[in-house]
């Protein structure tokens, strides 16, 4: 590759390094000469046009989807169904009035996204691509294209795509939140910069994050990662994260849903990561991680400064509670590379996957 790794030992981890410096330049590319997010009009046209927003997406992009969601439908008010674009074209859900189709594809190029674009646009309904790769089919075969400016992807994990599509989406949203007069509460910019300053701050903490994920991930052959809102969704991608490259079979829970069936695999020493950054569910998470514990599970909980407990492995640091998932997801990153590393498994390559799936 043309990318080079320089001293990095894999390109995952240059990756994951990269978020805060991708973050600032999102900010960048989406902004004015007044200091104003923007963001073409046709697209925030496309937007307001639409009774509800399709995203269509696989794998990661659908984690980031499932954020997005959460960002759209509260700063724009205005609903949105996320679904797996493997499943959407053959059981499609019935539809609205005015569908506006997202596809959500860090390489642009997926074959099961593509698939579901086709159909749509036979249907007459319009699309918009967000995307890392500018003249990819996905972004050329839709109306409308958003670039994520995150700079070539090359680890098979998908990182700063994910946070990229994450601040991506959180602009959108931001911009047709303002078109349609609503107050957002809160000046998204700034908190975008802070994001990015947070992201330095758990880049630097790779060592104190390579330690717990040898306590937690070095033997063991399963984990569960719980959340609750979009702690949740973090939290799928945290186990797709570890699953994919350290093959330890990792699933991600809703913080309520475990004791309805999965809590029957609990055994000593089971590894439940937990999620804990947002206030209105802070208590009954650990509520949840008290279940587990109960049956012997090996608990790490990752709360937010200010949410923190004694009992935490690790904190990250405090941002607006909308947009943690942007940093929440970056010690389970780093804890998934350093679990693949310490069970030696080829962290940039891993068996079986394939860095965009061109075949449905
Ligand atoms: C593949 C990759 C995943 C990725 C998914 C969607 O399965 O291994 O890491 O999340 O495709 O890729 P896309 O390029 O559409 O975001």
């Amino acid at each position: 590759s043309d990318i080079e790794k320089g001293t990095y030992p894999h390109y995952m981890l240059k990756e994951i390094d990269e978020q805060p410096a991708v973050i600032r330049k999102i900010i960048q590319h989406y902004q004015d000469e007044q200091g104003k997010l923007v963001i073409d009009r046709d697209i925030i046209d496309a937007v307001n046009a639409a009774d509800r927003v399709y995203i269509i997406a696989a794998g990661t992009s659908y984690h980031a989807g499932l954020v997005g969601k959460q960002f759209i439908e509260k700063m724009a008010k205005i609903p949105v169904e996320v679904h797996i674009s493997s499943e959407f074209g053959y059981n499609m859900p019935l539809l609205s009035e005015k569908p506006l189709f997202v596809f959500i594809s860090q390489s642009g190029e997926t074959a099961d996204s593509r698939a579901v674009l086709v159909q749509v646009k036979e249907m007459g309904y319009p699309a918009l691509t967000i995307t890392n790769v500018p003249g990819s089919t996905l972004s050329r075969e839709a109306d409308y294209t958003l670039l994520l400016h995150a700079g070539p992807e090359i680890a098979v994990a998908s990182t700063k795509a994910y946070t990229a599509q994450l601040a991506v989406l959180a602009i959108l949203a931001e911009v047709t939140a303002k078109s349609r007069s609503l107050e957002v509460g809160f000046d998204l910019i700034h908190e975008l910069g802070l994001v990015a300053n947070a992201m330095d701050v758990l880049c630097d903490s790779k060592e104190i994050l390579e330690v717990i994920a040898r306590e937690f991930f070095s033997v063991t052959r399963n984990a569960f990662f719980i959340g609750r809102g979009i702690d949740f969704y973090v939290g799928l991608e945290g186990a797709l994260k570890l699953k994919e490259i350290s093959y330890i079979q990792a699933e991600g829970f809703a913080g309520g849903e475990l004791k309805h069936g999965t809590i029957a695999l609990i055994e000593e020493g089971t590894p439940v990561v937990a999620l804990a950054t947002q206030e209105s569910v802070n208590l009954s998470i650990r509520g949840n991680v008290k279940e587990v514990v109960a049956r012997g599970a090996n608990p790490c909980i990752i709360s937010m400064n200010g949410l923190n407990m004694d009992e935490d492995s690790f904190v990250i640091p405090e941002v607006h509670e909308l947009l943690t998932p942007l940093i929440s997801v970056i010690p389970l990153q780093i804890l998934a590379y350093y679990a693949a590393l310490h069970r030696d498994c080829d962290v940039d390559k891993p068996r079986n996957l394939a860095k965009s799936v061109t075949v449905e």
